[in-house]
């Protein structure tokens, strides 16, 4: 059926061309095509493509290529003259006698035209199936062809050479030449870069580690870099990826969009829709320029431009304009003070580099008499005075704060100054649409699994791996040793690996000692051969995965790597076992100490709130940071366990991958909560569990405001106070609301066991953070960063009046 109706398609398609006159496959010497004439088009072969006159604005065409397989969609994937668009008045392509093929405007004359006229042996004009427009001769050789002046995408077979270059659209409706490029540079490896009006930086491969140790090279001076049929690009300088849809069929086109952003698009029938099979995951703040001048991109959860605060937009519709300051910066030297922006980081544009131990004060000093410096970032006694502020980016895992130049009697107002967050939440800050760039999760799942094929066997596709998924994994890595040379020294410090049954059974000395149970089986302490390395390791119960699909969800999480999510080291897949070995911890998790009845073993305050700090952090980057789909969905003090200087570390993230219906995402939170709830660990969870509906990232939101009440309170939501649903929820609730109504402090609600030992300011904030994050709408809980900001005190929460009476504004609205 299916092979008769794409028959039928075929047939329709190839008999369509020549019921209207003006549709053909090639034009001899002398013939034209009118922008006049409706449907005055070239077709290939089969009809996927088709070149003729695309109208670019009011009365604005250019001369281009597109698929047209959906009449009325056309996706442009070559354009001859994208910045000199020509009008109506008697504009025509033409392939004159001499063989050179010219696009005549009416008003301007020759507009473009292909550097043959030099050649004598031009026969025709030709549109392939493959989307190449070529000049051929007597012998079917090309001497001109379109793949060779690429515009924003390379189609399967297109190289891009040492010539060529792909150059973003200027933005989603306008085929203008953009900021963005895609291109070899004389060090022979592929960047990509951001050229502004008066700057330009490369933003891929990241700056902050070198080439080699992000698996490239750069002495392969080829200068080669294509995508084949089957999706896989490869390139000279060792970038390679696969599209997830890896084979041959669809139709795919690799597309450098307007937001600056690589994507590997597919469609294939029926119904010749495009889809995103590969993107590059670098995180869309990292890309360059996009906020503009001071702008600072943030993830709030989706990646949002926002302006300092007292800064106004310079273009309400171009974030890429950036942000004005309310002041002229030819203020006088005396009056000059500085705002303080935590984990923030404008990269780039550095006046200069102090990094011997340099105080604060020296730094500040030395910006503030340097009339080009804009500002300054400070991170480990390290100073950077900058002269342009662009590319800002804030996340709760930077190391750097930023300061930025601004009159006395602005800082003056410093008080709510970090407010980010908030203007963004309340809707000053742009959405930058990222829809197009998170594939599904079916895809993202299939796109690793692709990279697994690879991965397992050689250490060279261990380096693509790393390449392509690894990049937060990378910076840590360069920011604590010394640049790696070689793939597999990588491969090392990684530390991660496969292991076999055997070697684990011997680690384990045959599964003897269990020291947990978590969600999917028993854990086992296991020491390594090198006798000095001990670990947890996991044996999965349950698992129906494959090899194949176990070892791509392993890559995933194998390859997240932050100070507060434990570390995985390896796994083993052989036969039906099914095993992960992650890092060993010595102060177990923290149910066992926070509701321990042992009173001389009482868990500190101190140790308390930077436990939900670390938490929080852990939780943010697996939301944010790093791969914005992966949802913890089941956090409880059962899943934190605390280092011996009682640091806490998230476990049992990504294990929801595992699960039978594993397709990341809600749907695999839903596959876990099953397990959840049969261990009955229902007071952690959200609302939206119980009313069915879809679980994102505020879900976790919502189990670690719990957590945080737990912290405070030191009783557990689950067990014996677990009867109902969140019970202590609305115990505390109750509490704040009859506060309110009668006032006093919250003292009441804090754990006996601590004596009166805490800091009653720190205990309110944490009350407070953990009540928005309880909350039962899940647009009014905030996003895990935003936690992160308030708990560390840099944001205030809102809807809060004075900080004298802290209590007083608390919207409680849960009838
Ligand atoms: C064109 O269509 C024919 C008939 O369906 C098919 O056999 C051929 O492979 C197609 N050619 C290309 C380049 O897709
Ligand atoms: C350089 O790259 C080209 C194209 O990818 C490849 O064919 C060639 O083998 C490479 N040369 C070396 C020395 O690796
Ligand atoms: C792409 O997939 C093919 C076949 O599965 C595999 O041989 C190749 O190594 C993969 N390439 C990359 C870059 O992962
Ligand atoms: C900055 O200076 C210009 C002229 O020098 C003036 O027109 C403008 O109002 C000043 N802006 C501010 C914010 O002081
Ligand atoms: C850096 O300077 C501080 C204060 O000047 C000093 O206490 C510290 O020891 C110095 N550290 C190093 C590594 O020199
Ligand atoms: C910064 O410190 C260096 C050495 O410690 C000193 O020579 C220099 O004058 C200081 N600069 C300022 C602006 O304080
Ligand atoms: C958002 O908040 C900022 C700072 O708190 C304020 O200046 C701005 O007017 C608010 N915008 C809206 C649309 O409410
Ligand atoms: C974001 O992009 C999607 C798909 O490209 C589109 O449907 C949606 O309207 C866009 N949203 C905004 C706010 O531009």
């Amino acid at each position: 059926m299916g092979i008769l109706l794409y028959s039928l398609h075929v047939l329709l398609v190839s008999v369509l061309p020549f019921s209207n006159a003006h549709r053909r496959e090639r034009l001899s010497l002398g013939d034209s095509l009118s922008i006049d004439r409706e449907g005055d088009e070239l077709v290939s072969p089969n009809g996927t493509f088709a070149a003729g006159f695309i109208q670019v604005g009011e009365n604005a065409y250019c001369f281009s290529i597109w698929y047209a397989r959906r009449p009325g969609k056309k996706t442009v994937v070559w354009m001859a003259n994208r910045d000199k668009p020509v009008t109506t008045t008697v504009s025509e392509i033409h392939l004159n006698k001499y063989g050179t093929l010219v696009l005549i405007s009416g008003g301007e004359g020759k507009v473009w035209e292909t550097n043959t006229a030099f050649r004598r042996d031009v026969k025709e004009l030709e549109l392939l199936e493959t989307g190449n427009l070529v000049l051929t001769n007597g012998n079917g050789e090309f001497v001109w062809q379109s793949f060779a002046s690429p515009t924003d995408t390379l189609l399967p077979g297109q190289q891009l050479t040492r010539n060529t270059v792909l150059v973003s659209k200027r933005d989603a409706g306008n085929y203008l030449s953009g900021s963005y490029s895609f291109k070899f540079n004389d060090d022979n490896v592929v960047y990509l870069i951001y050229s502004g009006p008066e700057v330009s930086s490369v933003y891929f491969p990241l700056q902050d580690s070198a080439v080699y140790a992000q698996g490239r090279t750069n002495f392969n001076s080829t200068r080669l870099a294509a995508m084949d049929d089957m999706g896989t690009f490869s390139s000279s300088d060792l970038f390679h990826f696969n599209s997830s849809d890896y084979g041959r069929g669809p139709h795919r086109r690799l597309t450098l969009d307007h937001d600056g952003l690589l994507r590997v698009y597919s469609m294939k029938e029926p119904n010749w829709e495009w889809k995103v099979v590969w993107f590059l995951d670098i995180g869309v703040c990292r890309v360059h320029g996009m906020c503009g001048s001071y702008g600072i991109c943030i993830y709030a959860p989706e990646p949002t431009c926002t302006c300092p605060p007292g800064f106004s937009r310079e273009d309400p519709s171009d974030w890429s304009k950036g942000c004005v300051p309310p002041f002229n910066l030819t203020f006088d030297q005396a009056s000059i003070d500085f705002l303080k922006f935590p984990r923030t980081d404008y990269y780039g544009y550095d006046l200069d580099t102090f990094s011997k131990n340099v105080s604060l004060e020296n730094c500040t000093e030395t910006c503030r008499k340097d009339h080009r410096c804009k500002g300054f970032g400070f991170k480990y006694r390290t100073c950077y005075p900058k002269f342009v502020l662009l590319n800002g980016r804030r996340t709760p895992n930077e190391p750097n704060t930023i300061y930025i130049k601004v009159p006395t009697a602005m800082a003056g107002k410093e008080g709510e100054g970090l407010a980010l967050i908030q203007s963004s939440i309340n809707g000053s800050g742009r959405i930058i649409n990222t829809s197009s760039g998170k594939p599904p999760s079916g895809v993202v799942k299939n796109l690793y699994l692709r990279y697994l094929v690879g991965f397992v066997g050689t250490l060279g596709a261990m380096e693509v791996v790393i390449i392509v998924l690894g990049w937060c994994f990378i910076r840590r890595i360069n920011r604590s040793t010394e640049p790696v040379k070689k793939g597999y020294r990588l491969h090392q410090v990684m530390g991660f690996r496969r292991f076999t049954y055997t070697e684990l059974k011997k680690a384990t000395t045959n599964f003897s000692e269990e020291i947990g149970r978590g969600g999917f089986g028993q854990v086992y302490r296991g020491l390594l051969e090198d006798g000095k390395t001990t670990v947890a390791i996991k044996r999965l119960e349950g698992v129906t995965q494959g090899e194949a699909e176990f070892w791509a969800e392993v890559a995933v999480v194998g390859r997240i790597n932050h100070m507060n999510l434990v570390r995985v080291l390896g796994f083993c897949a052989e036969g039906k076992y099914r095993l992960l070995v992650y890092e060993y911890l010595q102060n177990r998790s923290l149910d066992k100490l926070l509701f321990s009845s042992d009173a001389t073993n009482v868990l500190d305050w101190e140790k308390r709130y930077s436990i939900a700090v670390g938490t929080a952090m852990g939780l943010a980057y697996l939301h944010e940071e790093c791969l914005e789909w992966v949802l913890h969905c089941d956090v409880k003090p059962q899943n934190i366990l605390l280092d011996e200087h009682f640091r806490p570390k998230l476990a049992d993230f990504g294990m929801s991958k595992f699960s039978e219906t594993g397709a990341g995402g809600g749907d695999a939170c839903r596959g876990k909560f099953e397990v959840s709830r049969a261990r009955g660990t229902r007071g952690y969870m959200a609302p939206e569990w119980i009313v069915n509906q879809e679980i994102t990232a505020k879900a976790d939101v919502y189990s670690f405001g719990v957590v945080m009440l737990e912290l405070v309170t030191g009783r557990s939501a689950s067990g014996v106070h677990g009867g109902k649903w969140n019970q202590l929820v609305r115990c505390v609730e109750e509490k704040v609301e009859e506060r309110q109504h009668e006032g006093g402090t919250m003292e009441e609600l804090v754990d006996k066991r601590l004596q009166g030992d805490y800091d009653m300011a720190q205990v309110e904030l944490l009350l407070r953070v953990a009540l928005l994050c309880v909350k039962i709408s899940k647009d009014e809980r905030p996003a895990m960063s935003a936690v992160v900001g308030l708990l560390l005190g840099d944001d205030e929460p809102k809807n809060l009046s004075s900080p004298a009476s802290p209590l007083v504004n608390w919207a409680i609205d849960r009838s």
